[in-house]
């Protein structure tokens, strides 16, 4: 391999720790905890082994929330209320995997994430009519309700008007924030990430109404919760944020695209010298406005096939971070994720300077060796930036079947909703990571389309809980047949 290959060259973030290469394999959801949040299991643990093998030089979980009462979509990771030798030792295992045999020394980074108001009914890990916490009290889905009626009843469906914060709730929000940094610590990741995007409620106006502190200085939460943890992890702990451009999108509908931009770099600038982040991920969207699950042939980058969905706004950060922090050892480095697709994507990312890092995450399910085979690619040929060819191709996720007549009426009649469109594309990477997990299948299934996708989500028939106790299928079996026969009383009752 060519000694000035600039995406396999180290990388030193400001808190001391080394990245061996430029290439992070991001934070993806798995849905393979038991239902309602846990701890790490062993398909997690054979999930990260696929990615720990290939020379990653950050690998990061899903987001592992630090409420047990704002989950996503219910099979996620959670930090353990108590943290004691029992119950960080699932954690530690997957610290393990994930630094592999050190061979390569990828950093391991736990993403931690408190989902707030985008936490769903139910599977939210709340009783039914339980609001989430959130910044004021804004409905998840409400900036949506003139997208007509279907929309309107989805949305509220899946998700509850969230209570405002109180401060004494803020306080708590924090101090667990501090310690599922310290249970990445004491586990053995190298640092964490904190999930500030798809939707950082504090931060956008959208969900952000209040009219205290944390509204006229919104940073107010993420610096405390970053000051907080500081405290308690040694220098050398990486932090990370997760940071979303489209959050100033609605500061007001009037403002020019360059104002709302300007705020967000102001804010970045603000992050940047407070001296204690090391690096910034740039993301876009929310689950209202999904931008971050655009494919590559969608509007942003059909204009420019090259260019990552965020490459505009983190090449602004760069230059505004290096004329800011010129030589500052502190400026953190800048993690460009969403497109990334080939080879062309990650050299021309770095010639045009629009980021440190590169973030891959879809790519990375449908190609856990993709550090392998670039380094396959690089030695084959002299110029990766023009070559184009994905690395795997992407799936075709319409959620209903194309062509035939019986869907075609179907889809006439079905209204887009855009969280089902994020539904479907994220179910069939969920089905694949699934794969990966209990297979080490690395070839992805393309025969799967959206509506199967979705079926197979949720239909999960080895899964954590299940495996734990038969008795919920005994039980499953039992209510089918109480329904069966109590049906069949009722029409013989006629
Ligand atoms: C199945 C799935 C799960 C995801 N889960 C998370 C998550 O837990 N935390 C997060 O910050 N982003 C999550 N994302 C978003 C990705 O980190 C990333 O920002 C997005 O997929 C765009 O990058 P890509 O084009 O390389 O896939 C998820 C995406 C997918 C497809």
């Amino acid at each position: 391999m060519n000694s000035n290959d600039t995406v396999f060259t180290e990388q030193l973030l400001p808190c001391g720790k080394t990245i061996p290469n430029r290439l992070v394999k991001v934070a993806m959801y798995e849905h393979l905890s038991s239902i309602l949040g846990g701890p790490p299991n062993d398909f997690h643990y054979e999930l990260y082994s696929a990615w720990s093998k290939h020379d990653w030089g950050m690998i990061m979980t899903g987001n592992v929330q630090v409420s047990k009462q704002h989950l996503t979509l219910g099979r996620d990771m959670v930090v353990p209320k108590v943290l004691t030798n029992q119950t960080i030792q699932p954690f530690q295992q997957l610290a393990q995997v994930i630094h592999g045999d050190q061979h390569s020394h990828s950093l391991a980074i736990m993403q931690l994430s408190h989902a707030g108001r985008q936490s769903s009914n139910i599977l939210g890990g709340r009783l039914p009519f339980v609001s989430p916490l959130g910044p004021s009290a804004v409905r998840f889905g409400h900036s949506k309700r003139n997208e007509g009626v279907i929309s309107n009843i989805f949305h509220r469906l899946l998700f509850q008007t969230p209570k405002a914060m109180s401060s004494a709730d803020i306080d708590n929000v924090v101090s667990e924030f501090v310690r599922g940094a310290s249970l990445a610590l004491q586990s053995g990741f190298d640092g964490v990430q904190l999930h500030v995007a798809h939707g950082s409620q504090f931060l956008s106006p959208k969900s952000n109404t209040r009219t205290d502190e944390y509204s006229y200085h919104s940073l107010l939460l993420l610096s405390r919760i970053v000051n907080a943890i500081r405290e308690v992890v040694p220098r050398d702990f990486v932090l990370g944020i997760k940071f979303n451009t489209s959050d100033y999108s609605l500061f007001e509908e009037s403002e020019a695209k360059v104002a709302q931009e300007e705020r967000a770099l102001t804010h970045l600038r603000q992050v940047a010298s407070w001296r204690t982040v090391d690096f910034i991920e740039i993301s876009g969207g929310d689950y209202e406005n999904p931008e971050f699950m655009l494919s590559s042939s969608s509007a942003t980058s059909a204009k420019n096939p090259r260019q990552a969905f965020f490459a505009h706004f983190s090449s602004k950060l760069m230059k505004e971070l290096s004329s800011v922090t010129s030589s500052d050892q502190c400026a953190p480095l800048i993690l460009l994720t969403g497109g990334l697709r080939s080879p062309a994507h990650l050299y021309t990312a770095l010639r045009n300077e629009n980021a440190h890092l590169l973030g891959i995450g879809r790519a990375s399910v449908l190609c856990p060796n993709l550090p392998t085979v670039l380094k396959r690619r690089r030695a084959a040929e002299a110029d990766l930036s023009s070559d184009v060819t994905p690395f795997k191709p992407e799936p075709d996720l319409r959620f209903w079947p194309s062509g035939r007549e019986p869907w075609r009426c179907i889809r006439r009649f079905f209204p887009k909703v855009k969280l089902i469109g994020a539904g479907v594309g994220m179910a069939w990477y969920v089905v694949m990571i699934r794969r990966l997990a209990k297979e080490h299948i690395r070839r992805p299934d393309y025969s799967i389309g959206g509506l199967g996708a979705m079926t197979k989500m949720w239909v999960w028939i080895d899964a954590p809980e299940l495996q734990q106790t038969k008795a919920i299928y005994v039980l499953i079996l039992g209510l089918v047949w109480y329904l069966y026969l109590g049906s069949s009383m009722l029409f013989d009752s006629y």
